[in-house]
């Protein structure tokens, strides 16, 4: 069983707004900081843990390489149990990697890569099997679609997700309106979860209301039950209970602090969970690139002159106060959106380093 040293927050996270006005539900990320979020104060209100340096030592002790850049420069930052998982794997005992999608658009952007790239990178790194569920249903009950174009834009991302490039023969790609049809176990471990947390719960963890949809008050336990690996019998086996280590944005953590609540009490391990930041929009880190507002996000499918138009056109960049200390002091590479990007994407250390002395000395 998952070992658990810390208070879980599932009940007691009780505002979704911190004392600093940032607020962090899986549908909702805004700050009110143009630093963006203050991740300091997340951890705390969540109850996870950060990935200190000893962590990432033990990390490439375990698989013999240095670790990915976007955990080097802490853009994963944030962990729950992953020292049960980096056990597991020491002893030579089997995990599974779990990660997902909430198909929204047809295509995908940037921030929604990071995940991806990066769980590509364990599943080589530990060499372990990997499923990622499609959300069609979560789309579908909050957003304005049809449940055929939500099917749709499942199967148009699958297309963006393959690209990454997982390994074909370790990878399991799902929507939910088509497997929980083609899998009891599925939906027996979805109603395990939902037996298992009350509306109140519910509400204190994920912020729903008296009017909102009976089908978004259910939805978590869907997301909560490819926790279990039971839920996959034709890859891991029916009575199976082999550990999961779940990569995902830090948005997601409501969904897992409720899985890892119920977990012990139904015989299951916690998942463990593996966190990053949130990918800045083009207008600052205020808020998360987000494919409902155009103009915040870089699409896949955009030609490299929309991407220089809308760098140019909306990228925040500078970040000094006024036009003469910009000029004097370069730009503030803490907010200036470009660099940020660079930071998830140039894997580059010294040339990267050398961008930033450029941006941060003095125009001439
Ligand atoms: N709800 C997520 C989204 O909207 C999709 C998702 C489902 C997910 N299961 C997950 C993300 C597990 C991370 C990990 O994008």
């Amino acid at each position: 069983m998952a070992s658990n040293g810390q208070a879980e927050k599932v009940a007691e996270v009780e505002e979704n707004v911190g004392d600093n006005g940032d607020t962090v539900t899986p549908w909702d990320v805004q700050s009110k900081s143009d630093k963006g979020i203050d991740y300091d104060k997340l951890i705390e209100r969540f109850g996870c843990q950060r990935i200190s340096d000893d962590l990432i030592q033990r990390i490439e002790k375990v698989i013999g390489q240095p670790v990915h850049p976007l955990l080097k420069r802490g853009i994963f930052f944030s962990h729950r149990d992953l020292e049960f998982i980096l056990a597991q794997k020491e002893a030579g005992k089997p995990f599974y990697l779990y990660t997902g999608r909430g198909p929204s658009s047809e295509s995908m952007h940037l921030g929604h890569l990071i995940p991806f790239v990066f769980t590509k990178w364990l599943q080589d790194a530990f060499d372990v099997p990997l499923v990622i569920q499609l959300t069609d249903d979560e789309k579908f009950l909050w957003k304005n679609l049809t449940i055929k174009e939500t099917m749709k834009l499942a199967k148009e991302n699958a297309k963006d997700i393959i690209a990454c490039g997982f390994d074909l023969n370790k990878t399991f790609i799902f929507s939910n309106f088509r497997y929980i049809g083609q899998s009891p176990e599925f939906y027996q471990n979805i109603q395990l979860v939902a037996k298992n947390v009350t509306f109140n719960q519910a509400k204190g963890c994920f912020g729903f209301t008296e009017s909102d949809s009976i089908g978004k008050i259910h939805f978590p336990s869907i997301e909560a039950a490819p926790s279990f690996s039971s839920s996959f019998p034709f890859i891991f086996g029916e009575d199976s209970n082999i550990p999961c280590l779940i990569p995902c944005a830090i948005d997601q953590d409501p969904f897992f602090r409720m899985t890892r609540d119920v977990a012990p009490r139904v015989g299951l391990h916690k998942p463990a969970l593996i966190h990053s930041v949130f990918f800045p929009a083009l207008q600052g880190a205020q808020s998360k690139m987000s494919a409902s507002d155009e103009t915040s996000a870089i699409f896949l499918t955009d030609t490299p002159e929309q991407i220089r138009t809308k760098i140019t056109k909306y990228a925040f960049s500078g970040g000094q106060s006024t036009a003469e200390a910009q000029r004097e002091k370069g730009a503030n590479c803490e907010i200036d959106v470009t660099y940020q990007y660079l930071r998830f994407f140039y894997d580059d250390d010294e040339k990267l380093q050398e961008i930033k002395k450029v941006c941060t000395s003095a125009y001439l």
